[in-house]
């Protein structure tokens, strides 16, 4: 059974695997995260070019979060050492920052999740480095169509499944495979809370939706296989078919009539090209 908690305090509340349902301060709080942390991707824009180490964009996605009020929420998270992930190409999530230069043609997914005031913004966008094969560009736009799918049936009443099914119906009709092993999650107060935002299944099914809730989207899409696996880093996941993956991610809030989106780009970068 799912279980709900309405949050009351403004206390940091612990992990128990109830959904819990937010109020307006919460609200207020995750627009701020989500603002910074939609800002430190419209900043990187211009960055993300041929020759540019991951680890130098870690840097100033460091700077940017700390210059805007905010902590990086990845760096010290379970011994992860970085201000964000970087995957690049079959990379699915998780790509840790190096000494590595983006290179014309590949397609790049960055992750940031600021915290401020306590509150997490968690948010990734694919960018298009120099010039990109008609078919990496034509995933990273339909996995950017399979996110506001998703977002599109996210209201009151609807279940996760409804925004779980819009994604992989969207994904499959274009012969891609939708990654099982990765999904959402609540937010707030917590980096990773209940619930468990899958990105595969069917209408109807899995926790309704209700006003308060906090959560992300985050699919990730393959031009081959589901299936991922882990490299030796314990941390990097790639295809393992080797096959181009791509990924978006919002953090949104359930409203009394569908939902709000706090990390929209107020630059107006939603999807790549962004010139
Ligand atoms: N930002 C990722 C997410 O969307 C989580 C990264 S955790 C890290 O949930 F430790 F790998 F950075
Ligand atoms: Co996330
Ligand atoms: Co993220």
């Amino acid at each position: 059974m799912t279980e709900y908690v309405t949050v009351t305090s403004d206390a940091p509340e612990g992990r128990t695997g109830a959904i819990k349902l937010h109020g307006p301060a919460a609200f207020a709080g995750m627009h701020k995260a989500g603002r910074l942390a939609a800002e430190t991707l419209d900043m990187l824009t211009p960055h993300m070019v041929p020759g540019v180490a991951t680890a130098e964009l870690d840097r100033l996605i460091y700077d940017f979060i700390v210059a805007g009020g905010g902590v990086p929420a990845t760096l010290g998270y379970r011994g992860y050492t970085h201000s964000t992930c970087i995957s690049i190409n079959h990379v699915v999530c998780h790509g840790i920052p190096s000494e590595k230069t983006l290179k014309s043609g590949d397609i790049v997914n960055v992750d940031v999740t600021p915290i401020v005031d306590g509150w997490h913004g968690d948010t990734s966008r694919m960018y298009l480095i120099g010039d990109v094969p008609l078919k990496a560009r034509r995933l990273v736009e339909v996995t950017y169509e399979c996110l506001m799918l998703g977002i599109e049936q996210a209201r009151p009443g609807a279940h996760m499944g409804d925004v779980a099914n819009a994604i992989q119906r969207h994904a499959e009709k274009h012969r891609y495979g939708v990654v099982r092993d990765f999904c959402g999650h609540g937010l707030g107060r917590l980096f990773h809370d209940a619930p468990e935002v899958v990105h595969v299944g069917k209408p109807g099914t899995g926790p309704e939706l209700r006003p308060g809730m906090i959560f992300t989207i985050e699919p990730m899409i393959n031009i081959g296989r589901p299936d991922v696996k882990l490299l030796d880093d314990g941390w990097t996941a790639v295809t393992r078919d080797r096959s181009l993956s791509a990924q978006f991610e919002h953090s949104i809030g359930i409203t009394e009539d569908g939902c709000e989106i706090f990390t929209l780009s107020p630059a107006g970068f939603h999807q790549p090209p962004f010139s």
